[in-house]
């Protein structure tokens, strides 16, 4: 098995690739800067990719490139950032926060796609990571304004491209990784990277045809848009 993933550095993506490694798979880590710990992967054969950045398509297109010939089973777009914002505390919108976070959540995992779609084998997955908070159903609390509506344009966007590719055999699914104790949550959460990771691995492996394009919560509940 094949797998390619954004923001393989730390966090999720980190604990993403060594579940995907412990699967036996062969791991494409994309990131803009390694780590120590993403570096000792490649003693068991994971090939890190550096100055990949979601919101520069030639960077991408560079590692398409480089992976000529190689076709992909899974295709994973973690890459992501959290600003903190309420309206409350602002007397205007910060539309250059709220931009950013467009830019990197919302358009960063079409540009992967676009990148890497002639990768991609007939009924290959893509794993779109999103959050609850791209829930407006769900969205009880406010605040995260431009988070939430990067993660709800992902959302929809998915929904488009699972539309479009069906021919294809491409699966999506947008999986919401818990509130997971990472450098964006300030370490906070119910899960650790860990077990998020192996949560989402199984939510993975239920994706399919007939599931392609669900919202799923970590645990295998269906979340509402
Ligand atoms: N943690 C949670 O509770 C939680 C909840 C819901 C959803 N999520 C989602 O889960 C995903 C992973 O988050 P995390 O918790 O693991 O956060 P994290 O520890 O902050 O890691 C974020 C990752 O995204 C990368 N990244 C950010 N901007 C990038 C860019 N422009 N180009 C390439 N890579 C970029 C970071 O790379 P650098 O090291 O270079 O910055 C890092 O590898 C995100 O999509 C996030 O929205 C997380």
């Amino acid at each position: 098995m094949n797998v390619i993933i954004t923001g393989a550095n730390r966090g999720i993506g980190l604990e993403l690739t060594k579940r995907f490694c412990e699967q036996k798979a062969s791991v494409f880590a994309l990131c803009r800067h390694s780590s120590s710990e993403l570096n000792h992967l490649k003693s068991i054969g994971v090939k890190v990719f550096e100055g990949v950045d979601v919101t520069k398509s030639e960077t991408l297109k560079q590692v398409s490139k480089e992976l000529s010939g190689v076709e992909l089973d899974v295709l994973v777009c973690n890459a992501g950032i959290l600003k903190d914002e309420s309206m409350k505390t602002m007397d205007s919108i910060d539309a250059d926060s709220c931009l950013e976070q467009f830019n990197v959540n919302a358009l960063g995992p079409l540009r992967t796609f676009a990148a890497f779609r002639p990768h991609l084998k007939k009924a290959a997955k893509v794993m779109m990571i999103t959050s609850r908070m791209g829930s407006i159903t769900d969205n009880s609390s406010g605040g995260h304004v431009g988070y939430r509506m990067s993660k709800c344009a992902l959302n929809i966007a998915t929904i488009s491209l699972k539309h479009e590719f069906q021919s294809d055999g491409f699966v999506f699914g947008l999986f919401h990784p818990g509130w997971v104790q990472t450098e964006m949550t300030g370490k906070t959460g119910h899960l650790t990277p860990e077990e998020s990771s192996r949560l989402l691995i199984k939510r993975l492996s239920e994706l399919n045809a007939q599931t392609s394009g669900s919202f799923w919560h970590p645990e295998g509940e269906i979340l509402p848009w």
